[in-house]
């Protein structure tokens, strides 16, 4: 993959190259790509003169960078204890079947990426979906697929 270093130098440049806001760069830089590049992290690295090593732990302790690729539809379907009661699980299950990929996968063409959180605190909605920043409600297997047509 070949990245854009002048987006990558203009980010960067939002934070005057200080290694204090390895953090926040990351958080731009996935912004941009969906995801963490390695070859972008291993850039970063180089312009904050930063050990690569460092940088691609910082990259892999935080659950919400990705060094995979993301569909362009993130389905979280919350498994948390209030939605896991109503039946969370046959949902996500619906998602996996119809998808063709298990929970953490990415669909071939790159449109789907599903994943399980742990509640994203509207329990009272139960089962809850999120896909992107939109949230569903009162999740049920079949209205798995208006929700993927709709996607
Ligand atoms: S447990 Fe699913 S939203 Fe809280």
């Amino acid at each position: 993959m070949t990245i854009d270093e002048s987006r990558l130098d203009s980010i960067i440049d939002e934070y005057n190259a200080e290694q204090g806001s390895l953090i926040s760069i990351l958080q731009d830089v996935q912004a941009e790509y969906k995801y963490l590049p390695k070859v972008a992290l291993e850039y970063v690295a180089k312009q904050l003169d930063i050990p690569r090593v460092q940088v691609f732990g910082v990259a892999t302790f935080f659950k919400a960078f990705s060094l995979k690729p993301k569909g362009r539809q993130q389905i979280h379907v919350c498994m948390g204890t209030a939605c896991h009661v109503r039946g969370s699980k046959k949902v996500l299950e619906e998602f996996e079947r119809k998808l063709g990929i298990e929970a953490g996968g990415t669909t071939k063409d790159g449109e789907y990426t599903l994943e399980t959180v742990n509640c994203v605190g509207a329990c009272a909605l139960g089962p809850v979906v999120v896909n992107n920043e939109e949230y569903h409600g009162q999740m049920t297997p079949i209205k798995v697929e208006s929700l993927l047509k709709k996607a």
